[in-house]
């Protein structure tokens, strides 16, 4: 028995010394193992007195009870310690700035559109939508450009060939005008849109490419007047260059589908042929507008004797070119991301009117 005690004993102190699941297993298989120390003496109870045995085993069994408990306990404490000094090792300080992922970039044409939308949209403007693919009808005839008129070649248009030959001829849009047509042949005024989207003309240059990307604006209502255009387009030009007394100036022009029609300025400089948009002895044109001519608006059904209303058009790379400062159009398509990394923006920077873009 005494021998059991000094065996307990230098046991506890070696399951409490040892540091990790392999030492005590290796403590376990000494003592419980089939040579173990405890296995061994089991062994040698069939020679005892019955008394002698009952005792003995009884002593045996709690010695292998004790130990197996310690072991197990000894177990929890090591995982116990092992996640202590894990959760210390690993700790992570919340309070640190973020490490943003390597963020892609937003498109110079996507940022203008949004700004585009934003402003206009702020006007009570909605956005509307219309095929690349036009037929004649929208694309001219509709808005007052006939036939022989020479717009129809100025426009360098891509007509697609025709799939029977009676079919009416298709082209790629020359420009988002025919949305208005659409529009108006399909909702009750009043209407206030904007209409961003791709346009085509063979036409491929520093600054032209055959295909772009224009923003229309439409405004239908019994009273919508001059002033109404004058107005909004000068809050536009004020909001989307960031300059609120930028100059502004309307010179009259000719548009088959308005009359009267404007083309729009803004001042700038040009000092050292260096361009600078805001106050300066030039002007530098930016879109076309006027007036939405009666025939336009017959032409879809719309009673130009109670309604009336003025149109916009502008194109976005060349807005976009202007106010960041873009000498070229063409690397807008090539897909190079060292460009878009340089002129593009970051997708958390939306534009917002209360932040001033
Ligand atoms: N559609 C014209 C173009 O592509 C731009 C334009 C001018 C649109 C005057 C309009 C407008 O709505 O009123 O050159």
């Amino acid at each position: 028995m005494e021998d059991l005690d000094h065996l307990k004993s230098s046991l506890m102190d070696e399951v409490a010394a040892a540091r990790d699941p392999g030492a005590l297993e290796a403590v376990r298989v000494r003592v419980l193992g089939k040579k173990g120390a405890v296995t061994q003496r089991m062994k040698t109870l069939g020679g005892l007195e019955p008394e002698a045995r009952k005792a003995a085993g009884q002593a045996l069994n709690a010695l292998k009870d004790a130990l197996a408990g310690a072991i197990e306990a000894r177990k929890t404490a090591l995982a116990d310690e092992a996640l202590s000094a894990r959760l210390e090792r690993e700790t992570v300080d919340v309070t640190l700035p973020g490490r943003p992922a390597p963020a892609g970039h937003i498109h110079p044409i996507s940022q203008t559109l949004e700004e585009l939308v934003a402003i206009f949209g702020e006007m009570g403007f909605s956005v509307a939508e219309g095929p690349d693919i036009e037929d004649d009808f929208h694309n001219f005839t509709a808005l007052n450009i006939p036939q022989e008129h020479p717009a129809r070649q100025d426009h360098d248009t891509f007509y697609l060939p025709p799939l029977t030959p009676d079919a009416a001829r298709m082209v790629l849009r020359t420009h988002t005008s025919p949305v208005q047509i659409r529009t108006m042949q399909s909702v009750e005024p009043p209407i206030r849109i904007i209409v961003p989207g791709r346009t085509y003309r063979a036409d491929s240059d520093a600054t032209h490419s055959p295909m772009f990307h224009q923003v229309e604006g439409l405004v239908i209502d019994e009273a919508a007047h001059m002033g109404h255009l004058k107005g909004t387009l000068i809050d536009f030009c004020r909001a989307f260059f960031g300059i609120s007394d930028l100059p502004v100036r309307f010179r009259p022009s000719y548009f088959p589908f308005t009359e009267p029609s404007a083309e729009v300025d803004i001042g700038c400089s040009r000092e050292g042929g260096q361009l600078k948009i805001g106050h300066g002895k030039d002007w530098l044109e930016i879109l076309g507008s006027g007036m939405v001519h009666p025939k336009v608006l017959e032409n879809c059904g719309i009673d130009s004797t109670r309604y009336q209303g003025f149109a916009f058009g502008m194109g976005i790379e060349r807005i976009a070119m202007l106010k960041y400062g873009m000498p070229d159009l063409r690397p807008f398509y090539d897909s190079d991301l060292r460009w878009l990394r340089h002129y593009g923006f970051l997708p958390l920077e939306t534009p917002s009117m209360v932040r001033g873009l």
